[in-house]
């Protein structure tokens, strides 16, 4: 047998075969480019799930007209030099296979421009040939387009999934790179339609906000651990918040996500005996380590790592979300009007700046239970590992009827019905003052409500407002479509405009009707109806009213009126479980006359 060196072009479609897989294996590869550029914005535009268009335009540091040529030849890479800097990445790229890979495998078109350069200058490529090099003016910066993927190997193209996978391939790696980078801004959009716009973001969890919505994010505790030879920082979901979907669990390593089944292992053993089986809990984990203390470049995507001890890695893992989950008892809130309030910094050069208080903690608001500062020797309610209810089990028979008897007297003038700071309503109780977490109560309520609508073939009332019109993008139109029976049942009232848009016209009472609110509101319902995990009947139902309460309960507006305020504590009453959230949080406590006795 003749042994040959293969020629350049087959050798980088074989390398392709293992760095491009699919378009959001480009999607993946160019963002990392542009945000190794040290871009500040990066837009990604995506036409047909990536068949057609993948591009993504940046204001990094561009390239010289040379460099423009070069970087598509195989193993050219600005970022290493010699064998010593392998141990020192501290860039997404390295290998300088990504660009060759991907010109030997579909239309490149590069436009390109340096801050020195007056002008700018433009490659194609197609099937590894260069194909034209053109002065052109163009932005400092970088703007490379990728057409017609595969279209030089129809075996491939035909392995391409339905344009719905390939897209939400797209948006998983467009969230894992934007979720390394807050302080970069990313924008996705797919045929012409905005999917993402992520402003540049003061911390982390603003970013996963913008990503994930308020209903995931404000359902995350932080954790934090340092040892000498590994740092992590992060956040994990509330052990009632964990799902059967697999999606919210992020492992990143010096600002690079990587997948590893085994730390996966390490976070679920945290939350053994607290999650049921079967279902997972969110997690966005941030390790930082010396470079040379773990292994990148053990697999061509570099998706997954080698650290020196993995076992030690483990155990910072474990240990850490386990102290977490164990301090905040999940009874703690992370208040998300106000991510300032415990900001995690951005990562990378200014993480070690970030030196966290030696114990993980929740973000309490001061302010959030009056009988914790008034009464000290209460101790920190919250925190407390199981909800002690106000009122105790056995001391009374019939639960709902005795919420009632709470009121002196059931015609109590609504004067003295009185809203604290618009967080809490305070009102007389059978022998002292009750005081009522409006939030809370809000997320009961509507619980109950759209429960009942889900299960009892009832509907929610609605609130009429002045239409609100969104752009939701194609993908989120089609959700709408299908789901508007269920979400009329809810008490929206939505029907669509035009291809990409949607107009809401009626929200469920007790939701806000504020343009700017409806708006926020809409990209947290596309999360929940774009969540199919959970189609078990009776779980399908709970589950959703859960998220709509949720929802419900951040997005509505300040009670206006006392009026509002008692109507709210007679629609919480009446529940049958009026003293605790759906997630176990309670809604209220009693502040008894003894205790008033008691501080004077
Ligand atoms: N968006 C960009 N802005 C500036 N330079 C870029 C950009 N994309 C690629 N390059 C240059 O092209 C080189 C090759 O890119 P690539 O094939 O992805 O390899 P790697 O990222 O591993 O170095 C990079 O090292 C860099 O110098
Ligand atoms: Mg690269």
């Amino acid at each position: 047998m003749d042994l040959k060196i293969l020629p350049g072009n087959i050798a980088n479609m074989i390398a392709a075969g293992e760095v491009v897989q699919r378009p959001a294996s480009v999607v993946k590869e160019l963002m990392e480019n542009s945000v190794d550029a040290g871009a500040g914005q990066v837009s990604v535009l995506i036409g047909d799930s990536g068949r057609t268009l993948i591009q993504v335009i940046d204001d990094g540091s561009g390239m010289t007209p040379d460099d423009a040529v070069l970087c598509f030849e195989r193993h050219a890479t600005s970022k290493i030099a010699t064998a010593e800097d392998l141990q020192e990445i501290l860039t997404f790229g390295f290998r300088g296979e990504a660009l060759a890979s991907i010109a030997a495998v579909a239309e490149v078109t590069l436009k390109t421009r340096t801050a020195a350069n007056e002008t700018g200058c433009q490659v194609e490529m197609a099937g590894s040939q260069h194909v034209s090099t053109t002065e052109v003016s163009a932005p400092v910066g970088t703007n490379i387009a990728v057409r017609n993927l595969f279209y030089n190997i129809p075996a491939r193209r035909k392995f391409l999934k339905s344009d719905n996978v390939e897209f939400k391939h797209i948006v998983e790696e467009f969230t894992k790179v934007a979720l390394t980078r807050p302080e970069t801004g990313f924008s996705l959009s797919h045929n012409g339609k905005d999917i993402f716009v992520l402003r540049p973001a003061k911390s982390l969890k603003y970013r996963i906000m913008d990503l994930m919505g308020t209903s995931v994010a404000g359902d995350l505790v932080d954790i934090a651990a340092d040892t000498s030879l590994v740092s992590l920082r992060g956040f994990a979901g509330r052990p009632d918040t964990a799902r059967k979907t697999l999606g919210n669990q992020f492992f990143f390593i010096n600002g690079r996500y990587f997948r590893s089944p085994y730390l996966h292992k390490a976070v679920m053993r945290a939350y053994e005996g607290l999650i049921a089986e079967g279902v997972t809990p969110s997690y966005f984990i941030y390790l930082e380590t010396d470079p040379g203390y773990v292994d990148v470049n053990i697999s061509p995507t570099k998706s997954e790592v080698k650290f020196e001890d993995d076992s030690l890695v483990f155990q910072v893992v474990y240990a850490s979300v386990k102290e977490t989950l164990g301090k905040n008892s999940f009874a703690g809130d992370i208040d998300f009007s106000n991510p300032e309030a415990n900001n995690m910094p951005v990562l990378g050069r200014h993480f070690n700046e970030y030196k966290p208080d030696t114990a993980p903690q929740v973000n309490v608001d001061p302010g959030y239970d009056p009988f914790e500062s008034i009464f000290p020797e209460s101790g920190p309610a919250p925190k407390q590992p199981d909800f002690v209810p106000s009122f105790r089990p056995g001391q009374y028979t019939d639960r709902r009827d005795d919420y009632g008897k709470l009121f002196e007297d059931k015609t109590l003038p609504i004067s003295q019905t009185l809203i604290l700071g618009g967080k809490y309503i305070i009102t007389p109780a059978k022998d002292g003052l009750m005081v009522v977490n409006i939030r809370r109560a809000w997320e009961r309520v509507l619980y109950d409500r759209a429960l009942a609508a889900l299960t009892k073939d009832g509907h929610v009332t609605q609130a009429n407002m002045f239409p609100v019109k969104v752009q939701v993008g194609t993908v989120g139109r089609l959700l709408f479509d299908s789901k508007s029976a269920i979400l009329q049942t809810l008490g929206f009232d939505i029907s669509p405009f035009g291809e990409d848009t949607i107009v809401v016209n009626g929200v469920p009472e007790g939701f806000s009707g504020e343009q700017g609110k409806v708006e926020t509101m809409v990209q947290d319902l596309l999360l929940i109806l774009s969540d199919d995990s959970v189609s078990l009947p009776g779980v399908m139902e709970s589950s959703m009213a859960e998220k709509i309460a949720l929802l419900g309960a951040s997005s509505r507006g300040d009670l206006s009126s006392p009026m509002e305020a008692r109507a709210l504590l007679d629609a919480l009453l009446s529940s049958d479980n009026p003293e605790l959230t759906i997630s176990g949080k309670k809604t209220m406590a009693v502040l008894s006359s003894a205790q008033i006795d008691k501080l004077f």
